[in-house]
C-alpha cells in the first residue's frame, strides 16, 4: 500500500484523514478524488498542498462517473482506495434523497467495479453506526448484527455496506468497512449539530435541539475515528467490519450543555423545537473488535466537544463564509418554519 485515493477527501473526515496519513506515513502519496459539492471545500486542504508537494494530488471529479474514475486510478498509478465520499446530512436525505442514492449506492458500485476491473485494488468502505437504525435498552451494536437502517441516508449507506461485502464474497475484492460514530472536530460543514450549535451560539442565535433532547449520540473526536481507519486499514481482515466508536453515549442535551459552558454562554440559547422525522432515539456500538487491533479513542466526549467548540471560535475565516453563502437557504428551508416547543429556562 503506497498509492491512496482518497475519495471525498476535501470534506470533514476525509481531509483530516488525508492530514493524518501523509503526516504519518512519508512513503505514502495520496490523490484526493472529490466533487465538491457544498460540504467539500478546497481550503480543507489547503496546508496539505503546501506542506505535502508531490507526495498529495487533487482531482475533482465524480465517483458517478465510471471514466473519471478509472482514469484517477490509473493515472496515479492507485492500490488502495478509500471510500468517504457521500451525502451525509440525515435531514437534507430526508428532504431530498435523490443525490443520497446516487452518490452513496451507485458511487460505491462505480468505485467496486473500477477496483474489481483493475486487479482486485484494496478497498476501503467509511460508513456509518446509522446502519443499525436506533438501538433499544442496553445493547450496543456488533459487527455481526443486522442491519435495519431508518433514514434515506442510513438506508444509502447500508446499501453500500452490503454492496462492498458482495464485492468480497462474489469477486474476491480486498476490502474492509469500518463504522463510525458522530465525529467531530475542525473543518465539519455547520449544517451538522455541533458546529451548527457552536457558531448559532457565536451569533447568538437559539440552538434548535430537536424533541425533547434526550437522544443519545457518541460524539467522537475525529482524530479517533482517522487512526481507527488507518489501523483497519492495515490490518483488519478482509471482508470484515469494523465499529469505531467510544463504546459509550452521551444525550444532546449534554453535549448542548459542555458546548455552551466552553462557550460561556447562557442555557436560554436552548430552543426545543418539532423532531426530525424518524429520529433515531440511540446509537451506540461495541467497539471491541478493533481494541482486540490496539486501538483505543485518545478522547472522551467531553474534551472532543471542547476541543472542537475551541476550533470554531479560532477560526471564523473557515466557517463565516460558509454561514452566509447556500447554507443560509437551507437554513430557512429547514428551520425557518419549523414549530418551537419551548425555550429553556436559564
Ligand atoms: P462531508 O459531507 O463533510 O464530506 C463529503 C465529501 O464527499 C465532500 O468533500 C463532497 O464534496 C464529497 N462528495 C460528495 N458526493 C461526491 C461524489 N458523487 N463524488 C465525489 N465526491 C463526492 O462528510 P463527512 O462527514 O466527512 O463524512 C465522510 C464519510 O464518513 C461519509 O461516507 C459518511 O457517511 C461517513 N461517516 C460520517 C460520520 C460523521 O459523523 N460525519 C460518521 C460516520 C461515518
Ligand atoms: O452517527 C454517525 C452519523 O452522524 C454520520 O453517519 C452522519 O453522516 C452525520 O451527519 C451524523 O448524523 P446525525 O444525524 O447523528 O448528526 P447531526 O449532527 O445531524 O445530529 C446529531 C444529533 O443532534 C441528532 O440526534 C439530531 C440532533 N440535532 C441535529 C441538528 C442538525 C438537533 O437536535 N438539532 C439540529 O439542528
Amino acid at each position: 500500500m503506497q498509492n491512496l485515493l482518497v475519495t471525498g477527501g476535501a470534506g470533514f473526515i476525509g481531509s483530516n484523514f488525508v492530514r493524518y496519513m501523509l503526516e504519518k506515513y512519508p512513503d505514502y502519496r495520496v490523490v484526493v478524488f472529490d466533487k465538491l459539492t457544498y460540504a467539500g471545500r478546497r481550503e480543507n486542504l489547503q496546508d496539505v498542498a503546501a506542506a505535502f508537494g508531490d507526495r498529495y494530488a487533487f482531482v475533482q471529479g465524480d465517483i458517478c462517473d465510471q471514466a473519471a474514475v478509472r482514469a484517477a486510478l490509473i493515472a496515479h498509478d492507485v492500490d488502495t482506495i478509500v471510500n468517504f465520499a457521500a451525502e451525509t446530512h440525515v435531514d437534507r436525505s430526508i428532504m431530498d434523497p435523490d443525490a443520497f442514492i446516487q452518490t452513496d449506492v451507485y458511487g460505491t458500485y462505480v468505485l467496486l467495479e473500477a477496483a474489481r476491473d483493475l486487479g482486485n485494488l484494496r478497498y476501503h468502505q467509511i460508513s456509518t453506526d446509522e446502519v443499525y437504525g436506533h438501538i433499544h435498552g442496553d445493547h450496543r451494536s456488533l459487527e455481526t448484527d443486522n442491519l435495519a437502517p431508518r433514514s434515506p441516508y442510513a438506508a444509502s449507506k447500508a446499501a453500500g455496506d452490503h454492496l462492498v461485502n458482495a464485492y468480497h464474497i462474489t469477486y474476491d475484492l480486498p476490502a474492509t468497512i469500518s463504522r463510525g460514530a458522530n465525529n467531530i472536530g475542525p473543518f465539519q460543514y455547520p449544517e451538522k449539530v455541533v458546529p451548527l450549535f457552536v457558531t448559532n451560539a457565536l451569533n447568538d442565535m437559539p440552538l434548535p435541539v430537536y424533541g425533547d433532547g434526550r437522544q443519545m449520540r457518541d460524539y467522537q473526536y475525529v482524530l479517533d475515528h482517522c487512526e481507527g481507519v488507518d489501523l483497519v486499514l492495515h490490518a483488519g481482515a478482509l471482508g470484515e467490519a469494523y465499529n469505531i466508536g467510544t463504546g459509550r453515549e452521551m444525550t444532546n442535551l449534554r453535549m448542548v450543555e459542555i458546548l455552551l459552558d466552553e462557550l460561556g454562554k447562557p442555557r436560554s440559547l436552548i430552543q426545543h423545537v418539532e423532531d426530525r422525522q424518524g429520529h433515531d432515539r440511540r446509537y451506540c456500538m461495541n467497539v471491541d473488535k478493533l481494541m482486540a487491533l490496539g486501538w483505543e479513542p485518545d478522547y472522551t466526549h467531553e474534551e472532543a466537544i471542547r476541543k472542537t467548540v475551541r476550533w470554531y471560535v479560532n477560526n471564523p475565516w473557515w466557517w463565516e463564509p460558509i454561514r452566509s453563502g447556500e447554507f443560509k437557504e437551507y437554513y430557512q428551508r429547514l428551520y425557518g418554519d419549523r414549530q418551537i416547543i419551548s425555550e429553556a429556562a436559564e
